[in-house]
């Protein structure tokens, strides 16, 4: 996603391995700079244990695609959380340093009643459902999650917003020891992501506190996450702990930081390609054919109503 090479091959040239190959390299070269520079010290993890273990009472949900899972190998170790490390087997590697108890997530802003959810409340607000959605990121590779969570919804009703709550605000935690990634700065911390309000209100769009039946672990964003299917990845941020409501188009991270490259609507969308690459196929991680991506990730008859009269070339 970062991943600036002076010399960009063209976006016909590129396949997801290069991509990844070049990145790695580009991020070994960079990282290793930057940790030489920063005195970032990735050793000696807090002795505190995770929270761990199955979660009770789990529905299943019609939401959920019959396509093949990937494994818990794949959803655990292929990720994105550059908090954790900027490779893909970073965030494994180093979730030992993301310490989940105590947590709170604070919802705030345009709404009547504000509150600071303890994470144990927040997780005991909905029935849990197991959610399995195909997850599609931007660097066009994509997994299919058994993700266990609820609506986001649910949390929006018992906030009451405010009529001039327009959008949502989420805010990753800012603790660069726990997220030792956060002494790099590879981005401006902590990691921000917005939706419009009616996108959060979707039935679609939960926050997961698991995944496989268990508790979340910490490199897919413990112990709460966003995940919006339709979108690209970039958009389910992890590790939250604020919830704001706000009356205007909120900051996000990629959209702030590369704005050509990124639109803060991130809609999956095979018509419209990143300046570097295409966007028209993927690979499903564990696969070697590529696939055609589907508009909105394949969820079109569920979303496509929420952007009627938008030239979603201009708001990608
Ligand atoms: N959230 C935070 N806080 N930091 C990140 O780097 N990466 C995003 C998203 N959420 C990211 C994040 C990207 S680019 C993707 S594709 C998904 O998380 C990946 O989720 P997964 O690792 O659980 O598959």
């Amino acid at each position: 996603m970062l991943i600036k090479k002076p010399a960009d091959i063209k976006s016909s040239e590129i396949t997801p391995r290069e991509l990844y190959l070049n990145r790695r390299q580009f991020m070994l070269s960079t990282s290793a700079a930057a940790l030489a520079f920063t005195g970032v010290n990735f050793a000696n993890p807090p002795a505190q244990a995770q929270s761990a273990g199955k979660l009770a009472n789990v529905k299943k949900s019609n939401f959920s695609t019959s396509e093949k899972l990937n494994s818990l190998k794949e959803i655990t170790n292929y990720n994105n959380f550059y908090e954790l490390g900027t490779d893909k087997e970073d965030p494994a590697a180093n979730a030992k340093y993301l310490t989940t108890r105590p947590w709170t997530v604070a919802v705030e802003g345009e709404v009547k009643k504000a509150k600071t959810y303890d994470i144990e409340e927040l997780t005991k607000l909905a029935p849990l459902e197991e959610r399995i959605y195909r997850l599609r990121c931007v660097e066009a590779w994509s997994m299919v999650i058994p993700w266990v969570g609820f609506p986001l919804s649910a949390l929006v009703k018992l906030a009451e917003p405010t009529g001039n709550a327009k959008f949502i605000q989420f805010v990753t935690l800012h603790d660069p020891k726990r997220l030792p990634g956060q002494k790099i700065p590879t981005m401006e911390w902590p990691y921000v992501e917005g939706l419009r309000m009616d996108e959060a209100m979707h039935p679609l769009t939960i926050l997961s506190v698991g995944l496989y039946g268990e508790v979340l672990p910490a490199q897919n964003g413990a112990p709460i996450r966003l995940v919006v299917p339709w979108k690209y990845g970039f958009k389910s941020i992890k590790s939250i702990v604020k919830v704001r409501f706000v009356d205007k188009q909120p900051a996000a991270s990629w959209n702030m930081m590369q704005p050509q490259e990124y639109g803060f609507y991130s809609n999956v969308n095979p018509e419209v390609d990143h300046p570097r690459w295409t966007q028209a196929t993927e690979r499903r991680i564990g696969e070697l054919r590529r696939r055609k991506t589907l508009m909105f990730n394949g969820y079109g008859e569920q979303v496509a109503s929420l952007y009627s009269g938008m030239d979603l070339k201009k708001f990608y």
